[in-house]
């Protein structure tokens, strides 16, 4: 399927267009209450594949170091792929404090925390803008593994009901909710596991957090000094995976191999929309990146991760508000 999208879609007829949306409506399961809807979702497909077929010429020529491909979400606006907040609001200056962990000459030249199994499998958010409480979860997990050598799966349902009980799955990313998530893991003395707390994709309910079902305990957590991407990777090389807050885009979306990197990509805070995690860095045919964890399914990118451009003036704000674990 995906082949044959890239391969053939250039210069694609009409009447091709047509098998192609019904090949990607059966691949992913879709389908529209009406026709309006249906047609309206082809348009943005069929839109979203002149981009992507433009984006893969210019990765082919070497012009630009990653290609793209269609997913599901491809019938999907950019709206409602990314909560972008409206112009000018939220926003507010991230602080940092500093805490350099081991000498520098320990630092790695690469690292994939997946070859230490601490990493645990890609999960999907769904429908709700949840991302935050995932990229934390999956940080904590790898931190449990790394320093208690126990292999936990924890509740992101937990989170979502509890830090905030403004929370709702379609408000725009607050990017201080990575903060206030850690803080509340910290003061509440742990988070529960996910069998105990399973995720509900789209609710936000009461908080049910139980003292019963620990999964597990955090100190406190750190920030990384703002935009710093070489204490980044001094605390990714020699401690652990790294909760960050991202700017994204359609192109981000529908990342399917190398080094993602986007000139327009700002690492102003107020345009921040996606939380991942950071569980390795190296580089790869001279590009520096660093490894991502993303939390759309294994659907998305390479089995659910992306790579994206490291020592490029903090590209996509990706060490601007970076946050980790005190286990
Ligand atoms: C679509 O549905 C089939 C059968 O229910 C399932 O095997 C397949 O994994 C689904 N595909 C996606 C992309 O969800
Ligand atoms: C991290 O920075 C944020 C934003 O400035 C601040 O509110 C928070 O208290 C800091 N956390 C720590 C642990 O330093
Ligand atoms: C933001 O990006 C600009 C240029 O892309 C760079 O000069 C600046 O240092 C970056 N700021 C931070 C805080 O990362």
């Amino acid at each position: 399927m995906k082949l044959f999208l890239l391969c053939f879609l250039i210069l694609i007829p009409a009447f091709l267009a047509s098998e192609v949306w019904d090949s990607f409506k059966k691949t992913y399961n879709k389908s529209y209450a009406t026709l309006g809807e249906e047609n309206f979702r082809k348009q943005i497909f069929l839109e979203r594949l002149k981009i992507i077929e433009e984006q893969n010429h210019k990765f082919e020529r070497g012009l630009s170091s990653f290609s793209v491909t269609i997913n599901q979400f491809a019938d999907l606006t950019k709206e409602e792929l990314f909560k972008t907040k409206p112009d000018g609001s939220q926003g507010g200056k991230v602080g940092s404090s500093a805490r350099p962990s081991r000498p520098r000459e320990d630092v790695p030249d690469s690292i994939d925390w997946r070859d230490y199994g601490v990493i645990t499998p890609v999960v999907d958010q769904m429908f709700c803008e949840s991302c935050w409480a995932f990229a934390v979860v999956g940080t904590v997990e790898a931190h449990v593994g790394i320093y208690r050598q126990e292999d936990v799966r924890l509740s992101q349902q937990n989170l979502v009901d509890c830090v905030d009980i403004n929370f709702d799955c379609d408000q725009y990313l607050d990017i201080q909710m990575v903060d206030k998530t850690y803080q509340y893991i910290t003061d509440n003395n742990g988070i529960d596991t996910v069998e105990s707390y399973p995720y509900e994709s789209y609710n936000v309910g009461p908080c049910r957090f139980s003292s019963e079902t620990i999964g597990a305990k955090i100190a406190g957590y750190v920030n990384v000094t703002e935009g710093d991407e070489e204490e980044l990777k001094t605390v990714v090389g020699t401690i652990g995976p790294v909760t960050v807050v991202i700017t994204t885009d359609m192109m981000w979306g529908a990342y399917q191999n190398g080094v993602y990197y986007n000139e327009d990509c700002m690492n102003t805070t107020e345009i921040f929309n996606h939380v991942v995690v950071v569980v390795g860095y190296g580089n790869e045919n001279g590009e520096d990146f660093w490894l991502v964890k993303n939390s759309w399914g294994t659907w998305f990118g390479q089995e659910g991760y992306i790579k994206m451009a490291r020592n490029r003036d903090n590209n996509c704000g990706i060490a601007s508000i970076a946050r980790y674990p005190i286990m």
